[in-house]
């Protein structure tokens, strides 16, 4: 059942980002872990950047659900993530030892498609011949979700079998043949023989895993990455992402289908952002632009990149509330707006003067909408020791309240800072 409080959800919850990503999933996921028996991540792979600040310190989480830091859950990796070996154990592992922090309870689904050394290089090269750039993230996700669609990935079931070398050997082959590359098989097949041993203890088949705790009435927590207008179908495409980043990516990933889910979380900032190319109708140009960047610290958490930021378009957030079934908002970096005096907010779209009635996330279509905006009035007051509703100025209140009107779901998360307490549950 959907809880009054989200910070005691019970049952089947999901985060889904509404926007084009970075929406602070990671530091949600963190919070809401603490309530939850299993986090599970169901699309994307190392492209996703999620960042986590706790009393452990901070992270940049790529491959590992950000429920790690439940030690008593159980994380895992989902068959219809694009599984990036070298981002798990050389780097977020490390990170984890570091602190302490075990992950003897992460599953990898054997189902899972490997993203090897060759679409990270595909990834690079495709990118770099394409004259439109995507701004890829350059960690393989295209090319890896193409080979599984093409049904030639190889996958962690593959990696722990014993005729790894030779199913390595023929791909490897293949590769280097149609694609010109020099990749050496006895480089990649010892770092990957190093990597089964590693995770060899991690690897079963998570569905039965997941209808068991279903089942028994555990609290299961589905974390998304990306956002929605990233997604492969519904996505400004050719500008999104390879995966299903919205409800329908945790039936591919689970089999469970979204009616089952009790809490559909969807998030995203009190403004926009989006990194890499592709339509924004509500893209700043103005002063507000480098203030909100350095405000936000608008850096992309995987590439760097800096993100261009938009004013909050409850076009596009409506549109995916209702595809995903959203009954909860979650509204992240409200802080970062204090000190405007107007901020504006995108309530409908023109088309050549004309009132758009249908938008889809296409990119052909969406390039030639024209936002048209409500301008509310902001507020000075710093926000971020605020822990209740009635903590906020005004100003901030009728921002939400507009929110809520205008896409008929409540708020019910406010981030107010990136540390896990820096939030307001309503
Ligand atoms: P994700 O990909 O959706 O997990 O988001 P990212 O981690 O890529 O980007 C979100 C950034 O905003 C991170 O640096 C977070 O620490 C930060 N952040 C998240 N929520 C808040 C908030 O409410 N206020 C502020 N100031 N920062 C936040
Ligand atoms: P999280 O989970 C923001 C964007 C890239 C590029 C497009 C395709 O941290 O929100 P890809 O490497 O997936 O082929 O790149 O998608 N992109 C993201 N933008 N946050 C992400 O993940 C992203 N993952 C991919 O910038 O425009
Ligand atoms: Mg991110």
């Amino acid at each position: 059942m959907a809880s009054k409080s989200l910070k005691n959800w019970q049952g089947i919850a999901c985060v889904i980002g509404l926007d084009f990503g970075d929406s602070g999933k990671g530091r949600l996921i963190d919070d809401l872990a603490q309530n939850a028996h299993i986090v599970a991540r169901f699309n994307g792979g190392s492209n996703a950047g999620h960042t986590v600040r706790n009393q452990f310190g901070a992270f940049a989480l790529h491959m590992i659900p950000s429920g790690i830091f439940n030690q008593k859950a159980t994380c895992i990796i989902g068959r219809g993530v694009a599984v990036d070996l070298e981002s798990l154990i050389d780097d977020e592992f490390q990170q984890l030892k570091k602190v302490g922090v075990s992950w003897k309870n992460l599953i990898i689904d054997d189902q899972a498609t490997l993203t090897m050394p060759w679409h990270k290089l595909k990834d690079g090269i495709r990118e770099n011949y394409r004259k439109t750039k995507i701004g890829t993230v350059g960690k393989g996700i295209g090319p890896t979700y193409a080979d599984r669609v093409e049904r030639s990935g190889l996958r962690v079931y593959d990696l722990i079998a014993k005729d790894f070398r030779e199913k390595l050997a023929d791909e490897l082959s293949f590769q280097n043949k149609f694609f010109n590359l020099k990749l050496k098989f006895e480089n990649i097949f010892s770092q990957y023989a190093k990597y089964a041993t590693i995770i060899k203890s991690h690897v079963a088949t998570t569905i039965p895993v997941i209808k068991k705790a279903k089942k028994d009435g555990k609290n299961i927590l589905f974390e998304g990455a990306q956002g929605y207008f990233l997604d492969i179908d519904s996505g400004t495409y050719p500008y999104v992402t390879s995966s299903s980043t919205g409800v329908l990516g945790i039936w591919r990933s689970f089999d469970i289908h979204p009616f089952d889910i009790n809490q559909v979380v969807g998030i995203t900032k009190a403004y926009l952002t989006r990194v890499g190319a592709g339509p924004m109708p509500t893209k700043i140009n103005s002063h507000e632009k480098e203030t909100i960047i350095e405000k936000g610290t608008e850096f992309g958490t995987t590439s760097g990149r800096v993100r261009d930021p938009g004013w909050l378009d409850l076009v596009l957030i409506k549109h995916a509330v209702a595809a995903n079934k959203v009954n909860s908002l979650a509204l992240t970096k409200l802080d970062i707006l204090s000190g405007f005096k107007n901020i504006k907010i995108c309530i409908g779209y023109k088309i050549a003067s004309q009132v758009a009635n249908y938008v889809s996330g296409d990119a052909t279509s969406l390039e030639k909408c024209q936002p048209q905006y409500e301008v509310l009035p902001g507020w000075r007051q710093d926000i971020s020791k605020a822990r209740n509703f009635k903590d906020l100025p005004k100003n901030a209140k009728n921002y939400i309240k507009f929110i809520e009107k205008f896409t008929q779901v409540p708020v019910n998360i406010i981030g107010v800072g990136p540390e896990r307490e820096q939030a307001i549950y309503v």
